[in-house]
């Protein structure tokens, strides 16, 4: 049996990227998809490619940021395909940028309007139609950078802080109608939101992204998605209010290596005893 035979998934940022990869993965499982976005062109493709592996989608062209639009995202899982089993809130931008005294009060909560704000919405309108279904799991994309500091990120790392924290604390009230409430956190994944403003594309982003983490390639959209098949299906049952990381050990921590040369504090092998016998 496929891993989501007969479950019904609602993505948003499908139109791209990790959700887009994510979209085809779940239908490759048997998923039926609602494919959402704002990006109409882009999501209609990922529709054909969805069918083009054995899913049934469809296309819900929704602003995350809108109550009503997400709503009417969740209301389509039901009216197409009659239930909701899986909601993916992954829809996402860079927002307010730069230095931080900088930053517009405008930007700033344009940002957190979608990254915040489009997850609470997706969480608050999934759970009355699985709690009546009696279970359901509910994932977010959130990032590195919500479980440590970016300089120049600083609206995007409040934002994505709050995912992490959102999915904890609905997690805790949800646990007991068998909702889960997960995050993903990436760590850097060669998608449009990296590569499309880049000087030499996916290509050079490809080789950027290479050398960030102890694993040396960079990310890709099927690491994440399949962390959302995971995330998604009954395998993980009894894991919630979890922040998965997917980064090829980036998070781990920096490599002391790195630092040899140019310094004797550590030496390259061997026992490195007290300092005053050194
Ligand atoms: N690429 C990375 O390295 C990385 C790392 C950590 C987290 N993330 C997060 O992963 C998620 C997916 O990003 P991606 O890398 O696939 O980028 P992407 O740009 O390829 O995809 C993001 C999608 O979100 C859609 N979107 C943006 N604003 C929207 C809105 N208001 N309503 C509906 N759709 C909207 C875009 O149209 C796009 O299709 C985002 O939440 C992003 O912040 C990305």
């Amino acid at each position: 049996m496929r891993r989501l035979e007969n479950k019904v998934a609602v993505i948003t940022g499908a139109a791209s990227g990790m959700g887009r990869a994510t979209a085809i993965r779940f239908s490759q499982e048997g998923a039926s998809v609602v494919v959402a976005d704002l990006n109409v062109a882009g999501g209609e493709s990922v529709v054909r490619e969805c069918k083009e592996n054995g899913g049934n989608a469809v296309f819900q062209k929704a602003d995350v940021s809108s109550e009503e639009e997400v709503k009417a995202m969740i209301e389509r899982a039901v009216k197409e395909f009659g239930r909701l089993d899986i909601t993916y809130n992954n829809a996402g931008l860079g927002g307010a940028v730069g230095p931080i005294e900088n930053i517009t009060v405008a930007d700033w909560d344009k940002t957190f309007a979608v990254l915040v704000r489009g997850v609470f919405l997706g969480i608050k309108h999934s759970v009355p139609i699985m709690r009546k279904q009696r279970g359901g799991s509910i994932i977010s994309t959130a990032s590195l950078a919500g479980l440590q500091g970016y300089d120049g990120i600083h609206a995007y790392s409040g934002a994505k802080a709050a995912v992490v924290n959102i999915t904890r604390s609905a997690a805790i009230q949800l646990g007991p109608d068998r909702i889960r409430v997960n995050c993903i956190c990436p760590g850097g994944i060669n998608t449009p939101i990296l590569y499309g403003t880049t000087p030499g594309g996916e290509k050079v982003m490809e080789q950027v992204l290479a050398n960030l983490q102890p694993i040396k390639r960079a990310g890709s959209p099927l690491d994440i998605a399949n962390m959302a098949l995971f995330l998604g299906s009954d395998e993980s049952e009894w894991i919630t209010g979890a922040a998965m990381v997917v980064d090829g050990g980036a998070i781990a921590g920096e490599s002391i290596r790195l630092a040899q040369g140019a310094t004797n504090a550590i030496p390259p092998s061997g026992f490195a005893g007290p300092s005053y016998q050194r």
